[in-house]
């Protein structure tokens, strides 16, 4: 399926039946690790959208009865793609309410590696938060900031928003921090090391720090950003007129990947002990 030809859209069609028992016992042995370990760490609209799109249920979701529900409650639809889409197509989804998933399933031998997204990751980690209204329409204004990005050729500062939200996002929640980045979410490892380890820092989102903070994508992160309220991600997303932003921001550096800055607002200063290489005083 992967090597397959792309419509203009890059979507196919799901074609459920080709997921094989293996495909699902995969499916359900992920489901249940991180289902296991998120109470009480990940965000209770999270878990809130788990139950509301029927996501409990074994195997493989089926797309078709999955977009019932969640057209239903936020206008969303997943559509099946082959893996990564370009920029372009992504933006073009989003924008639209549709978020693509890949049509494939790790191997049993790979639980804990990812080349590319996986419907586990896209489907588990993305789609709960997308029967959530604030959260549907801050996807949605980041799909449309995507493709005016593509005009002012800022989609590398963009794409920091997307990483440090979407993907790696922290949230403050009665219980204290909360996960709720998609990346953290479907993965055993950072779902521990996000909320437990010494070594990240844990800093106050705000837009402009997180556009001016590159990330790793080859391991845990560096750092993890808080935000207040889904509420607050939209409405600043919304309320930011992003081009004369981008032109603000041109001439400035990168803030180095771990600096902590005066006016950060900082919940947890990371010893970075986790950085290969970086050794800590004895
Ligand atoms: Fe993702």
């Amino acid at each position: 399926m992967r090597d397959s030809a792309p419509s203009p859209d890059w979507t196919i069609p799901q074609d459920w039946a080709h997921f094989t028992a293996t495909d699902h016992r995969v499916w359900d042995h992920l489901f249940d690790r991180q289902t296991r370990l998120l109470p009480g760490r990940v965000a209770p609209e999270f878990l809130d959208g788990l139950k509301r799109l029927d996501l409990t249920r074994p195997g493989v979701p089926d797309f078709a009865r999955l977009n019932d529900e969640l057209m239903a409650l936020t206008g969303w639809q997943v559509v099946a793609v082959p893996g990564l889409v370009p920029d372009a197509v992504f933006f073009d989804h989003l924008a639209n309410r549709r978020f693509p998933a890949g049509n494939f399933i790790r191997r049993p031998d790979q639980l804990d590696y990812l080349q590319e997204p996986d419907v586990f990751h896209d489907v588990f980690g993305h789609v709960p938060l997308l029967a959530h209204p604030a959260f549907a329409d801050y996807m949605q204004a980041y799909g449309r900031g995507g493709l005016r990005a593509l005009e002012y050729g800022a989609i590398d500062r963009l794409s920091r928003l997307y990483w440090y939200t979407v993907e790696f996002g922290l949230i403050r929640s009665e219980q204290g921090l909360a996960i709720y980045g998609a990346g953290i979410v479907s993965s055993h490892g950072e779902t521990l090391f996000a909320l437990d380890s010494a070594s990240p820092n844990r800093l106050g989102w705000t837009l402009e720090r997180v556009l001016k903070t590159p990330y790793r994508i080859d391991d845990f992160q560096q750092n993890y950003f808080v935000i207040a309220s889904f509420d607050q991600l939209l409405k600043v997303t919304l309320e930011t007129d992003f081009g004369p932003f981008y032109q603000r921001l041109a001439g400035d550096r990168d803030i180095p990947i771990a600096a902590i800055l005066a006016d950060d607002v900082v919940f947890t200063r990371g010893d970075q002990s986790h950085v290969a290489g970086v050794r800590q005083p004895a």
